[in-house]
């Protein structure tokens, strides 16, 4: 009798570049932890590669893909079935490859709510939060943390009118609006800060309005590193109450990615208080 081939599922997440994602480690850990089979694969990819590495990745029986920048939007166009979310942000970060069908998913906003409501206690309903910049990461946290009702949401960002092209198309879910970061009202600071720029990847700290932070602000970075980013080292010196890095939303948004794949929703405080010690 022949042994039988062991197939193990595969995942992976694509962007460009790649080489610095967690994902791989935090995805192991998830597997390992849970008992499951399966292998997950950092995969560099040009946008102009996008849909034959995708495509190919399917038919080489690939079960589920992470997708990351510069692909959150372009990969739209390749899914048959978007979910509410990934629809309504316009922007996708979960593949998941059933027979022929690619579904999309985003798990960006859901994985930042869970970080600050469980992880870090933070309210959001009737808090007055304020987002800076206006890219693929503010598209996909705006829809979720909207629904959690907060009194007002605010989008500043050095180009005003992406900021409101953004507010323009979620007013109908709550009270959105946009302006640039020397518009910022500032006659209340803000409950929650978000910084949503890729400024700090670049080692930039963009002139961020001040007078919006008091010490009751939470200012949450959507970016994280080994040491402080140049946002987090901002508002603590702004003299906000605390100042996080985005360690907790990326192991949450993850969780997501895998319970949609597997089934299963792994425990991840253990995860996260690995990835920051091993960063
Ligand atoms: P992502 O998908 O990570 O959100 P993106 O779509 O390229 O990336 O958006 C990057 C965001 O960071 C934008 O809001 C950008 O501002 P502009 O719309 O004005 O370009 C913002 N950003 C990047 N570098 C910045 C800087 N040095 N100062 C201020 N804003 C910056």
């Amino acid at each position: 009798m022949s042994e039988a081939t062991v197939i193990i599922d595969r995942y992976g997440v694509m962007g460009y570049p790649v080489s610095h994602s967690r994902s791989p480690v935090i995805h192991r850990l998830f597997a390992l932890q849970t008992g499951q089979e399966m292998r997950y694969e950092l995969l560099q990819v040009t946008p102009e590669k996008l849909e034959t590495a995708v495509r190919q990745f399917q038919r080489t029986g690939g079960k589920g893909l992470n997708v990351t920048v510069p692909h959150k939007r372009a990969v739209l166009d390749l899914c048959d079935l978007l979910s509410e979310r990934a629809a309504t942000a316009g922007a996708v970060n979960t593949l998941s490859f059933r027979g022929s069908e690619i579904h999309g998913e985003n798990t960006d906003g859901i994985g930042l709510l869970r970080d600050l409501n469980v992880n870090l206690g933070v309210p959001v309903q009737r808090s007055s939060i304020l987002i800076l910049g206006a890219g693929g990461a503010t598209r996909g946290i705006v829809g979720p943390l909207l629904e959690m009702q907060p009194r007002v949401l605010r989008i500043a960002n050095r180009t005003v009118d992406k900021a409101q092209i953004i507010a323009d198309h979620f007013e109908r879910y709550g009270p959105v609006s946009a302006c640039g970061f020397d518009e910022v009202p500032v006659s209340e600071p803000y409950d929650l800060i978000i910084n949503a720029t890729s400024a700090g990847v670049r080692g930039e700290a963009p002139p961020y309005p001040e007078a919006a932070v008091s010490d009751n602000t939470f200012c949450y970075d959507l970016s994280y590193g080994l040491s402080p980013t140049p946002f987090s080292t901002w508002a603590r010196e702004a003299g906000a109450a605390k100042s996080v890095m985005g360690w907790g939303m990326l192991v949450e948004q993850a969780a997501e990615s895998f319970e949609i794949w597997r089934g299963i929703r792994p425990d991840t405080a253990p995860v996260l208080k690995q990835i920051q010690i091993n960063a």
